[in-house]
């Protein structure tokens, strides 16, 4: 277990940067990528001693010429966790196009893109783990992210039809659906708006973005073959079905 390669998209900020760092000192060789805060990423390089791969993951070709780097300086990738995501909140009233295929590419478009390029790999060796990290607002809706919603819900279905093409593999693919993180991307939401969701979550607070990482950890796991197409919900009970 202490070679296998682990790739985590948007992995040097936020709950990426978690999942990157708990991933390490469990023993994985973590490749973190990110898509423009160079700063960020070098710094994160320097305190972590994790590579970062700069790549944006709406891009195809992008991604492909990435994975191929990366398995020749890295090795083969047999753990996959697709992280990377973005907001571009409105209502559908102010929503534009833009905004629309921004999110959907890059936080749905991105799974397809990724796995994409790692399927064939992990067929070959019998061996995988994908994680796809959705949301909560994925399950339950979001008053201004038709766009977040329907990539995150969307994130949902795609892990459990690729659960199915995976098993026979050794392949599992899961997700998580986080609840609010407090992360930048939850507390770019208005200070008054924030306030009443944080009311709404009973455990009382938000979540810490290592919370998520811990169950990344747990579904990444050697042993967990025969959790696949499941979703795991980490929302302090916001949302339960
Ligand atoms: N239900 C019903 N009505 C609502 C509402 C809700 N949940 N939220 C706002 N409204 C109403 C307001 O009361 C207001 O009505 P009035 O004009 O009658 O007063 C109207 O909608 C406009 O509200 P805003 O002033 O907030 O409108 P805005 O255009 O300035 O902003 C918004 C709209 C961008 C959607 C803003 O409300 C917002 O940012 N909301 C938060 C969205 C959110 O939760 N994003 C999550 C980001 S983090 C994340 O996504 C991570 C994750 O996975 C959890």
């Amino acid at each position: 277990m202490a070679s296998r390669v682990a790739l985590v998209t948007g992995g040097t900020r936020g709950i990426g940067r978690a999942i990157s760092e708990h991933l390490k000192k469990s023993g994985y060789k973590v490749v973190a990528n990110y898509g423009g805060n160079d700063e960020v990423a070098k710094k994160f390089t320097a305190e972590t001693g994790i590579p970062a791969y700069k790549f944006d993951v709406a891009d195809f070709a992008a991604c492909q010429a990435a994975v191929a780097k990366i398995v020749a300086e890295q090795g083969p990738i047999e753990v996959l966790v697709n992280n990377a995501g973005i907001t571009r909140d409105a209502t559908l009233k102010r929503q534009s196009r833009d905004m629309w295929d921004a999110v959907i590419d890059t936080n749905l478009g991105s799974c397809f893109n990724l796995c994409k390029c790692v399927w064939d790999s992990m067929n070959e060796r019998k061996f995988g783990r994908i994680v796809n990290i959705g949301s909560i607002n994925g399950q339950a809706g979001q008053y201004g992210q038709v766009n977040y919603a329907a990539a995150k819900s969307g994130i949902h279905g795609f892990t459990k039809a690729l659960a199915q093409e995976g098993a026979r593999a050794g392949i599992t693919v899961n997700a998580i659906a986080p609840g609010y993180i407090d992360t930048e991307m939850v507390q770019a939401v208005p200070a008054d708006v924030l306030q009443k969701i944080v009311a709404r979550i009973p455990v009382g607070r938000l979540g810490h973005a290592e919370e998520i990482a811990r169950g990344v950890a747990f579904l990444v796991a050697d042993d967990g073959g025969f959790i696949t197409g499941s979703t795991l919900s980490i929302n302090g009970g916001q949302h339960m079905y």
